[in-house]
């Protein structure tokens, strides 16, 4: 409800002018380091996906992997991890994206999903949707279904929940920061 909302935002610290000048850091460690406002934050998230028979959660390296393992542990789902590039050992597919400044890469390996699986994105944080929308196309390009993204934190001014949707994915998120 709106008053567990409103503690989880609160457990959200900010930090101004971080990475550089200008920019608020919406810091989650704070909220993972609250046991309360941990176990609320995942009981929320996996609220709606409760039975709908998700197979795997597909955590983002860094930050999603910290609430991709305790989603798929609430679901009884398998974990898969999207990782940056050159980190996972065996065969893989990877999608480059753009970034504010130039460009990065994330991959997944190939056997990671099975063709029609039901596949939960995870990740801490939605802002101009680039990550999400790169992990969306990997997983589909293995023949995942991507059922839903969810994440904690939304940064609406950036547009990227909406750039999710627009690939066809629902997206769940809990908190959200607008303006400065
Ligand atoms: C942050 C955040 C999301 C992504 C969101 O990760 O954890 O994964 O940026 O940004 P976007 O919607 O504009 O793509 P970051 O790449 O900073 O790395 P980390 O999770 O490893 O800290
Ligand atoms: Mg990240």
């Amino acid at each position: 409800d709106h008053r567990h909302s409103l503690d989880l935002k609160n457990a959200i610290r900010a930090i101004p002018d971080y990475p550089k000048p200008g920019i608020i850091f919406r810091d989650i460690t704070t909220l993972l380091g609250d046991a309360r406002a941990f176990r609320r934050a995942v009981d929320e998230l996996v609220q709606p996906f409760a039975g709908l028979k998700i197979a795997k959660i597909a955590g983002i390296e860094a930050r999603g992997f910290i609430l991709g393992g305790a989603v798929a542990h609430q679901l009884s789902a398998g974990f898969v991890p999207v990782r940056k590039k050159g980190k996972l050992p065996h065969e893989t597919v990877s999608v480059t994206y753009q970034l504010e400044y130039g460009t990065d890469e994330i991959e997944v390996h190939k056997d990671a999903v099975k063709r029609g699986e039901r596949v939960l994105l995870v990740d801490d944080l939605v802002a101009t949707g680039g990550t999400a929308e790169a992990a969306v196309n990997l997983l589909s390009s293995l023949g995942a279904e991507v059922v839903a993204a969810c994440f904690i934190v939304d940064l609406p001014d950036l547009g990227g929940a909406d750039k999710v949707r627009r690939l066809g994915v629902p997206v769940r998120t809990l908190v959200a920061f607008s303006g400065h």
